[in-house]
């Protein structure tokens, strides 16, 4: 066990069986699973850094990626909190309550009120310390320009071996979202590429499908864990947005994730091996 977390397992299983239920907000049980997983990932792989996300609401995301943390690292949210901005002030102390809760109230977590559209990449990677993001959750303006420049940011803060949680890929309420990861991945992805569709399984306002998006020297080193530990709800591996191969995670029943430990880690470390 790796004693350097900030949460340990036993917290991470807990938040993921129902902790984050706790929380209003979207994330549900299929895509808490498959985080997860990438959470204990990162740590075999030796994946560090900080977390993000643009689209805090009361932190139902964040807290689940802070997590990931290791003592010492840091998260950052961004949120408009109502239009004009600011306006929404029962959001922001609802976020503070739950950080509270969950033991965040000193300054490991950073939350800016900002339209994300202010924001230039420069300008966010220097606020994290330089590219030293290791998840970045993208679930703030819906729209095709608004996802775009969100994408961009996460781009541009990307830690080695850091991902991009991005959310509403495929959700009917929002098609402009799955509009604008298409064109990201078409046009402009840099050493970016999908790395696994997870579906939607709750109802809506609860949340919805999400896409994840990594460096492609990282790629298959994710996908092979993933494939190991969430095997039972893996549908099928398909092309998306001209890319091979991406795992599609989907869930008939309550997702099932496998320890990564014992058999799963050796298959896991010889497959790294090759
Ligand atoms: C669907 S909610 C996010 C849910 C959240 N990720 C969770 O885990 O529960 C969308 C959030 O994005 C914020 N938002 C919308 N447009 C934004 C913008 N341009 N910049 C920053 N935040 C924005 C909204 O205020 C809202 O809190």
């Amino acid at each position: 066990m790796n004693s350097n977390k900030r949460f340990n397992p036993n917290e991470l299983a807990q938040y993921v069986s129902g902790g984050y239920e706790t929380i209003n907000g979207m994330l549900q049980s299929g895509a808490a699973s498959v985080i997860w997983s990438l959470i204990e990932l990162q740590d075999v792989l030796g994946v560090t850094g900080n977390v993000a996300e643009i689209g805090v609401f009361q932190g139902r995301t964040l807290l689940m990626l802070c997590h990931a943390l290791n003592q010492g690292e840091k998260a950052f949210g961004f949120d408009v909190f109502g239009i004009p901005m600011g306006s929404n002030k029962e959001w922001p102390e609802k976020l503070d309550e739950n950080l509270n809760r969950f033991g965040l109230g000193d300054d490991t977590v950073s939350v800016k009120t900002v339209d994300s559209s202010t924001l230039a990449p420069e300008d966010i990677v220097a606020t994290f310390g330089g590219a030293s993001i290791r998840f970045f959750s993208i679930d703030g303006d819906h729209s095709v320009d608004g996802v775009l420049h969100d994408l961009n940011l996460a781009k541009a803060s990307l830690a080695e071996g850091g991902l991009i949680i991005a959310d509403d890929l495929f959700n009917a309420w929002y098609p402009t979202v799955t509009e604008a990861l298409y064109k990201f991945l078409w046009d402009d992805p840099g050493d970016l590429e999908p790395i696994a569709m997870i579906s939607a399984n709750g109802p809506l306002v609860t949340g919805a499908g999400k896409l994840i998006i990594g460096r492609s020297s990282f790629a298959n080193k994710y996908k092979a864990g993933l494939k190991i530990l969430n095997r039972d709800d893996l549908k099928h591996c398909d092309p998306f947005a001209g890319f091979a191969d991406v795992p599609s995670f989907y869930f008939e029943d309550l997702p099932q994730k496998y320890p990564l430990d014992g058999r799963n880690l050796e298959i896991l470390n010889e497959i790294l091996a090759k």
